[in-house]
C-alpha cells in the first residue's frame, strides 16, 4: 500500500508506527487509565497543538466518563529545535483544585515543556496530577520526569505525523514517520 505523503521536496518520511500499531497501543492505555480512575471524577488536559489528535482517540478509548480541557505551550519555534524557554499560549478556563488531573501530550523529549507544566499545575492543588505521554524520547532528557503511562518509547530523530508536525506541516498523517530533511548544498 502506498500513502500520499506530499513531502516538501528534499523531506524523506519512513514510518516509524503504523495507524493500526497506535490504535492498538491506544486501547491499551485507555483500559489502563479506565481502571485507574474508576469511579474518580477525571479531567484530561491536552497540550495543544501537538496532544490533540491522540487525545480525541483516548477519550473516546475510555471506558469513565471524563472531561476536558486544553492548555496551549509554546517550546519550540517554527523549526525543530527548541527554543530553551517554555510560554503559555492559552490557559485552562476551570479550575483544577481538588480535581484528578490527567495532562496528555505528544512528545516527552528534554522535559523542559512537561517540567513547566506540570509545576504549574501543582501550584493549583489538583487531587491528583499524572501524566500520560504517547511517545518518550527517553534519551534526550535534561529534566527527570517520568510519564505515569507511556505509548512508545521512541529513538532519537524528528517525527511527524498523528497530530505531530514539523512547522505546522504533517499533522493529518495517521502513522507517525520519522523525517529527514536532506541538506542539499547542490
Ligand atoms: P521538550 O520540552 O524538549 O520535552 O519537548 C517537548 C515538545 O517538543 C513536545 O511536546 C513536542 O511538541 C515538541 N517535540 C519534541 N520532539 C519532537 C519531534 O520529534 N517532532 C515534533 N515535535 C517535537
Ligand atoms: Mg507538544
Amino acid at each position: 500500500m502506498s500513502v500520499q505523503l506530499n513531502t516538501q521536496e528534499n523531506a524523506t518520511l519512513s514510518l516509524l508506527l503504523s495507524r493500526e500499531a497506535i490504535a492498538a497501543r491506544v486501547k491499551e492505555l485507555a483500559i489502563q487509565i479506565s481502571r485507574d480512575y474508576a469511579g474518580k471524577d477525571l479531567l484530561l488536559v491536552g497540550v495543544l497543538k501537538g496532544a490533540f489528535v491522540f487525545l480525541a482517540d483516548l477519550m473516546r478509548a475510555l471506558e469513565i466518563p471524563v472531561q476536558v480541557d486544553f492548555v496551549r505551550l509554546a517550546s519550540y519555534g517554527a523549526g525543530a529545535t527548541s527554543a530553551g524557554q517554555v510560554r503559555v499560549l492559552l490557559d485552562m478556563a476551570a479550575s483544577i483544585a481538588g480535581r484528578h488531573v490527567l495532562i496528555v501530550e505528544d512528545i516527552l523529549d528534554s522535559g523542559l515543556t512537561l517540567g513547566f507544566l506540570l509545576e504549574r499545575l501543582r501550584a493549583r492543588q489538583p487531587a491528583s496530577l499524572k501524566l500520560c505521554v504517547l511517545l518518550n524520547k527517553h534519551i534526550r532528557r535534561v529534566y527527570e520526569i517520568s510519564p505515569d503511562y507511556t505509548g512508545f518509547v521512541v529513538p532519537e530523530g524528528f517525527v511527524v505525523g498523528y497530530g505531530i508536525d514539523y512547522a505546522e506541516r504533517y499533522r493529518h498523517l495517521p502513522a507517525i514517520y520519522i523525517l529527514s530533511l536532506a541538506t542539499s548544498n547542490a
